[in-house]
């Protein structure tokens, strides 16, 4: 799982890395990662998956998740969260970021920060001997501290020989309930942050997943592996530095 992880950290930075604003449609982000992923010897989690077309997500600005790929152009002051599943002899990595292009407002930049700080504050929770929803609490509050809101209807997920596997990861709820966390398990813990309400509607091509309000909304994940020593973010970036 740690190598299927690198691979989706590799892909997030270079897709990242290839954005021109004004210049680059959602399209060539997929199939740059469809290349990259080859490359690496790996393949898309996410493609035919329940019949997704794509090898990537993305979803820009109000788009919370689930953004088919297509010809939309990135522009500067657009946020765009790049959501990049790889499966590697048969596990599975998941990640995501939300990444701020060109001159974008000082409202968004915070938006992503406390959305990418709601994550780690998270992961920092996942340690054997907590319970699963001390994951949640921990993300929920962080959102709501800062006037933002959480998404209720999606959640992340147990990750191992398949993407999604038991159990749900809320990013919500009172602290102290659901299983016992323990050494061995692995999640991906990813909130979806609204800058306003956090109820959310798909467009008709039935995956694009936007705010109902059309506000803003940030994407981090990461899939972590519970041990001994604590939590090991197994899809973690050259360039991240895990804000404690
Ligand atoms: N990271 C997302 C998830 O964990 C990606 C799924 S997209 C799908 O659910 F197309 F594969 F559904
Ligand atoms: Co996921």
């Amino acid at each position: 799982m740690r190598v299927a992880g690198q691979v989706v950290a590799r892909t997030l930075e270079a897709l990242e890395r290839s954005i021109v604003p004004g210049m680059t449609r959602t399209v060539e982000l997929d199939e740059l990662a469809e290349k990259l992923l080859a490359e690496e010897g790996a393949k898309s989690s996410f493609r035919g998956y329940r019949g997704y077309p794509n090898t990537v997500c993305i979803a820009v600005n109000e788009e919370v998740v689930h953004g088919i790929p297509g010809d939309r152009i990135i522009q500067s002051g657009d946020i765009v969260g790049i959501d990049v599943g790889a499966i590697v002899e048969g596990y599975h990595g998941d990640s995501a970021i939300t990444v701020p292009v060109g001159d974008v407002t000082d409202e968004a930049r915070r938006l992503l920060r406390v959305a990418r700080d709601a994550l780690f504050r998270g992961i920092a929770k996942a340690r054997a001997g907590n319970r699963l929803s001390d994951i949640s609490h921990a993300v929920q509050q962080h959102a709501e501290r800062h006037g933002y809101s959480i998404v209720r209807d999606l959640v992340g997920h147990g990750i191992g020989s398949e993407m999604h596997e038991e159990p749900q990861v809320p990013n919500f709820g009172k602290p102290g309930r659901g299983p016992v966390l323990e050494a061995g398990m692995t999640l991906a813990i990813e909130p979806m942050v609204n800058a306003s309400g956090y109820e959310i509607e798909s467009l008709p091509d039935k995956w694009t997943v936007v705010t109902k309000d059309r506000s803003l909304s940030a994407h981090f994940e990461h899939t972590v592996a519970v041990t001994a020593k604590g939590p090991d973010i197994l899809t973690l970036r050259r360039e991240e530095t895990v804000r404690r």
